[in-house]
C-alpha cells in the first residue's frame, strides 16, 4: 500500500517478551479500521476460505498492511485478517496463516492467535488440511482435534517470557478444550455432517512425509498429520484462550494409496469438503456460549 513500510524479516527472532509491544502496534492498526470486539477467532486452513464470504459487515485487512506481518506466500492462502459477524456473533478470521516452512519465526507464526486474544476473543478455532494417518480417514474426513503431538522441533514460547501474558511453563493437559470439542460434535450432529475425532501431529514440512514416517506417526498415536496448528494452540493456551480445532483430511498418508501426493489433490479435496466444515463452524459459532 505505502512505499515507506519497513522491510520485514519474517525469520527475525521473536521471543515471548517481545510480543506485548508487537501486539500493541497490531491492535492499534486494527482499531484504526474496526471497533468490533470478536468473541471468537477462527483460522481458516486450505479449503475453508469460503467461510470468509459468509462474514457480515466485514472489514478486511491484508497481512501486508499490518505492522510486522509479511504478505502470506503459501499457495492456496490469500493472507488477510477479517473482522465481522458470523451467525450474528462478532468474530475475527484469519484467511491464510504464517507457516514455519516459509521461514517464519515461531513467534510470528503464533502472532495472529495472540492478536485474536488482544482484540477480545476468548476462544479460537484452528482448522487445517491434513493427511490421514488412521487408515479409516480417507479424503474428505473431518476430524475434531482431541490432542496434538508437536514434532516441529520448534516452540513459540522459547526465550524470555512475558509473565503478564502467560506462565513460563504452561499446562497442556487440556490444550484442546473438551467443552468446545463437545460443542463441535453437537454442531456437526445438527448439520448432519460426520465428524471423527483424533490426535493431530504437527511437522515443520514443507515435504510430505515418507511412508515410513507415516507408519511411525500412526504408531505414535497420531490420526492426522500436517504442517501447522500445533504452535498456534500452544501460544493460545499460554495466553489463556480456549482452543478448538478441526482437521480436514485431504488425502491418505503417504504410502497408503501407492500414489504420489500432490498439492493440487490437497487443494481439490479441501474445496470438496470445505463447505461441509464451514457449515459445522457456522453452527458452532452461532450456538456457542462463552
Ligand atoms: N502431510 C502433511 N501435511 C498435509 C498432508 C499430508 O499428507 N495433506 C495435507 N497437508
Amino acid at each position: 500500500m505505502t512505499t515507506d513500510r519497513p522491510v520485514i524479516d519474517p525469520s527475525a527472532r521473536l521471543f515471548p517478551v517481545d510480543q506485548p509491544a508487537r501486539l500493541d502496534a497490531l491492535e492499534a492498526a486494527v482499531r484504526a479500521r474496526s471497533s468490533l470486539v470478536p468473541e471468537i477467532g477462527i483460522v481458516l486452513g486450505s479449503g475453508l476460505g469460503g467461510l470468509a464470504d459468509d462474514l457480515a459487515d466485514a472489514v478486511t485487512i491484508p497481512f501486508g498492511e499490518l505492522p510486522g506481518w509479511p504478505a502470506a506466500t503459501a499457495p492456496g492462502h490469500v493472507g488477510r485478517l477479517l473482522l465481522g459477524r458470523l451467525g450474528g456473533r462478532p468474530v475475527a478470521m484469519l484467511q491464510g496463516r504464517f507457516h514455519l516452512y516459509e521461514g517464519n519465526d515461531p513467534g510470528l507464526v503464533v502472532q495472529p492467535v495472540l492478536l485474536f486474544g488482544r482484540l477480545g476473543a476468548k476462544a479460537i478455532i484452528l482448522t487445517n488440511a491434513a493427511g490421514g494417518l488412521d487408515s479409516s480417514f480417507g479424503p474428505g474426513t473431518l476430524m475434531a482435534i482431541r490432542d496434538h503431538i508437536n514434532l516441529t522441533g520448534q516452540n513459540p514460547l522459547i526465550g524470555p517470557n512475558a509473565d503478564e501474558m502467560g506462565p513460563r511453563f504452561p499446562d497442556l493437559t487440556e490444550a484442546w478444550s473438551p467443552r468446545l470439542r463437545a460443542r463441535l460434535h453437537a454442531a456437526a450432529a445438527v448439520e448432519g455432517v460426520p465428524l471423527a475425532e483424533g490426535v493431530y501431529v504437527g511437522l515443520m514440512g514443507p515435504n510430505y512425509e515418507t511412508p515410513a514416517e507415516v507408519r511411525m506417526l500412526a504408531a505414535l498415536g497420531g490420526h492426522a498429520v500436517g504442517m501447522s496448528t500445533v504452535l498456534e494452540s500452544i501460544a493460545a493456551r499460554w495466553a489463556g484462550l480456549e482452543v478448538a480445532g478441526v482437521s480436514l483430511v485431504t488425502n491418505s498418508g503417504a504410502g497408503y494409496s501407492g500414489e504420489p501426493l500432490t498439492h493440487e489433490e490437497v487443494l481439490a479435496a479441501g474445496l470438496e469438503a470445505g463447505p461441509r466444515l464451514a457449515r459445522v463452524i457456522r453452527r458452532f459459532v452461532a450456538d456457542l456460549e462463552l
